[in-house]
């Protein structure tokens, strides 16, 4: 078969197109942390900013002028404590985030990553018992708690990415007996435990103190598993399923995709963002990179994705620089 009669035309190489990028396949992370009047560059994540919730308007308003549907919201803060008590207090940092999103627009999607990591003093996802292991059914209670606090603030869909098991059961619970039968979760179902969150953790200031993640996030020597995981969390009614990281995980998230009629999303990570950026810098690449890194991982199975070009993927979208 002869197959460039097609590739040697432009305009049928357009229609015979099998995958496209849209600016609301695009959900854009936002890292807010407790101060006032702070717009301040990320060092590890290099234009990407920490933002105080008085200087969200505009950040905002820029993100909706450009289209993108969604944003997921992670917390910064100063007062930590063994059992993250600020990520579901009343005047939280994410819970105050909500509320004035939602006060600024009611036309973006607001998702909060639902996580202990950030909070807790230790820098585990989940409460600690006395052998310094996570306790996986004590912190379903937290993760309800903290489920119920974020959706109670405003926020559309919740995002768990702890890795506890079952808790995409114990929060859907905790959800519909608050009367937040709508809100749907966005499960981080098949999360690795990976050095590809590194600049996240600097970012996010949530490094464990000790030991690692591996007692709860996924071994990357694993597809079937990942699998496993996604089939239990669809079984628990999860809405969304995540599959992170993004780029080195693009097979887990194809046979995913074939295998389940879903929502799927990939998060193409910090690190992977990071080391794009730096190869762009260096000029190794120029930005174009970016979009042939989207094209594959939505060919790959996923409907939507988490990542930190966002603006500038929208941007291009915009400007035609992508045709
Ligand atoms: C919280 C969380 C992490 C990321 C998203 N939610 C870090 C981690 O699990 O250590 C990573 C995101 C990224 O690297 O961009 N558990
Ligand atoms: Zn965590």
């Amino acid at each position: 078969m002869r197959m460039r009669r097609i590739r040697n035309n432009p305009i049928l190489r357009k229609m015979t197109s099998e995958t496209s990028l849209d600016v609301s396949d695009l959900i854009y992370p936002l890292f807010v942390i407790e101060g006032e009047n702070i717009k301040k560059e990320i060092p590890s994540l290099p234009g990407v900013y920490h933002f105080s919730i008085d200087r969200l308007d505009e950040e905002i308003e820029e993100i909706v002028e450009l289209g993108i549907p969604a944003v997921i919201l992670f917390g910064v803060v100063d007062h930590k404590d063994a059992h993250g008590s600020g990520a579901y207090a009343e005047d939280g940092i994410i819970q105050r985030a909500c509320r004035k999103i939602k006060s600024i627009t009611e036309d973006l999607v607001v998702i909060t990553d639902l996580c202990m990591c950030e909070y807790t003093d230790h820098g585990h996802c989940g409460i600690l018992d006395e052998h310094h292991v996570v306790d996986n059914d004590v912190t379903l209670e937290y993760l309800a708690k903290i489920a119920v606090s974020q959706a109670s603030a405003g926020s559309d869909v919740i995002a768990p990415s702890d890795m506890m098991d079952f808790r995409v059961a114990r929060i859907r619970r905790a959800l519909d007996e608050n009367g937040f039968t709508n809100i749907p979760i966005m499960s981080y179902a098949a999360k690795f435990a990976s050095k590809y969150y590194g600049p996240f953790r600097d970012a996010a200031g949530s490094s464990p103190s000790f030991g690692d993640r591996k007692g709860y996030q996924m071994d990357f020597h694993n597809g079937n598993e990942a699998l496993r995981e996604i089939e239990q969390d669809l079984k628990e009614d999860a809405d969304f399923i995540i599959v992170k990281p993004g780029l080195a995980y693009l097979d887990v998230l194809a046979r995913a995709a074939e295998r389940f009629n879903t929502n799927f999303i990939t998060y193409n990570v910090s690190g992977e963002y990071a080391m794009t950026m730096k190869a762009i810098e260096c000029g190794i690449f120029d930005e174009s990179i970016v979009y042939e890194n989207m094209i594959a991982m939505k060919r790959a199975g996923a409907s939507m994705i988490i990542t930190y070009h966002a603006k500038t993927v929208a941007k291009a979208l915009k400007e035609h620089r992508f045709d």
